[in-house]
């Protein structure tokens, strides 16, 4: 067990630069296992524990993997078990990846349920509609998932909530589904279009992701390609909202600035300056901001993934600010710490009411899932003195080197071994 100790109150200045999008990469590297000739090679894979999950669930299938610079090359023209019952798939949300993707290909697999942060209930109920409505059975028993069809058929599918997983998996599905499928009221997250991209790239006929209906002809086959992963959202989002919270000038680099313009707009609306240019954005501030009002919503909506560094920024901004969380009902839980190191902020069901204080004092704090592990290491470099961030293997899941990226920046933050 490690920890991260930050000795703050420092402005941060320079550049970042922002690594392959985590939650595109957990879905893209699954999806390859659809193509049964050549080998994808997949480039600007972020170096998080999430990735190394996936790659040892590759190798339980009997899949060849090969991580170089950067780049993981998979080779999944022989796979030789259909049945994904390893902790690894448990250690991780993603890993519900493999089950759309296999029963697309073998129209048969079986995979544990999945892991992930513990931010709510996060049923699969809508992954199991799209996969029954395209012809297969489901059935749940001894902690996983079996999904088996004789054939799949395209057809038109309306999810009752707005789910990029469910998205994502009956996307994979419907890849090799006779006819064709309509996936409505779907997610149009930029890791959904990017997984759609991918497919695509691979063979696949896919049209309209990015929209809330998006259209998949059946194919027959598909085979391996070369593939480069977005930048992340979130991970930018992070330093966006760090540098506000900590005051300086940061330029955030390798970032695609239509996919920040929530988050952009709720900093220049609380009195950062935020500059967009093509493929970075530079972040100013003189930590003089005021509070405002946040409500989480599916993309283009502000996301529930920036919801909780989020948080941290309002706790140190001038007035009242109020976090509607409508995605997850137990996203909260990161408040307590906060408030620990003297933020002032009350939390009712989903919803905290945050009153501004002009400053926090380090204290030994926990991370309890990634996010809430963002918000407590942005609650450190902001805070006066020394604070210890302890369960920091949530953040490693999603954050690559994310002391060595703040310590570039001027932040004080190290890792040591916990006692
Ligand atoms: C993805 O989770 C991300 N994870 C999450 O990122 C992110 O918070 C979330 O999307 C929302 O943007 C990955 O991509 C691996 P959902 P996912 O299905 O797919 C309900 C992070 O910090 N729902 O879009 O699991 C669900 O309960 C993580 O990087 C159903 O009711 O989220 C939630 O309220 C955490 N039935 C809402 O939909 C279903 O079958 C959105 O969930 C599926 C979801």
């Amino acid at each position: 067990m490690e920890k991260l100790i930050i000795n703050g109150g420092k402005s941060i200045y320079g550049e970042v630069e922002i690594s392959g999008a985590k939650n595109a990469v957990v879905a893209i590297l699954p999806a390859a296992i659809i193509a049964s000739k050549g080998k994808c090679c997949i480039d600007n894979i972020p170096n998080i524990e999430d990735v190394n999950c996936i790659e040892r669930i590759f190798e339980y299938l009997g899949c060849k993997v090969e991580r170089k610079e950067g780049a993981l090359t998979i080779d999944s023209t022989v796979v030789k078990s259909l049945n994904a019952n390893t902790e690894h798939v448990r250690k991780m949300r993603a890993s519900y990846y493999f089950l759309g993707a296999l029963l697309g290909r073998f129209k048969e697999a079986r995979v544990e349920l999945p892991g992930g942060c513990p931010i709510g209930s996060r049923p699969i109920d809508q992954h199991i509609k799209g996969f029954e409505a395209l012809g297969a059975s489901v059935t749940i028993e001894c902690g996983a998932v079996s999904v088996k069809a004789e054939r799949l058929v395209g057809t038109s599918i309306y999810f009752d909530v707005i789910s990029v997983g469910a998205t994502i998996n009956v996307m994979l599905a419907a890849v090799f589904a006779e006819g064709v499928t309509i996936l409505e009221n779907a997610a149009k997250e930029p890791h959904v279009v990017d997984v759609a991209n991918f497919l695509n790239s691979m063979g696949a006929k896919i049209k309209g992701a990015g929209t809330d209906t998006i259209k998949i002809t059946g194919v027959d086959e598909v085979v391996g390609c070369n593939y480069s992963v977005i930048p992340d959202q979130i991970e930018a989002g992070t330093f966006m909202v760090a540098t506000a919270a900590c005051g300086g000038e940061v330029k955030i680099k390798n970032v695609i600035p239509k996919h920040l313009e929530s988050i952009s707009a709720k900093l220049i609306e609380m009195g950062a300056n935020v500059i967009e240019g093509d493929d970075n954005i530079i972040v100013k501030s003189d930590k003089n901001l005021k509070g405002v009002n946040i409500k989480t919503l599916p993309y283009p909506g502000f996301p529930t993934d920036v919801q909780q560094p989020m948080s941290t920024l309002l706790a140190v901004s001038k007035g009242r600010s109020v976090i509607n969380e409508s995605i997850y009902e137990n996203r909260l839980k990161h408040v307590e710490e906060l408030n620990r190191m003297g933020a002032n902020i009350t939390v009712e069901g989903r919803v905290a009411v945050i009153d501004g204080v002009e400053k926090l004092k380090g204290a030994n704090v926990k991370a309890t899932d990634l996010r809430a592990g963002a918000a407590l290491v942005i609650a450190g470099l902001v805070a006066e003195g020394t604070t210890v961030v302890e369960g920091i293997q949530h953040i490693d899941r999603g954050y690559p080197n994310i002391e060595e990226k703040f310590k570039h920046l001027g932040g004080d933050i190290t890792r040591a071994k916990c006692d």
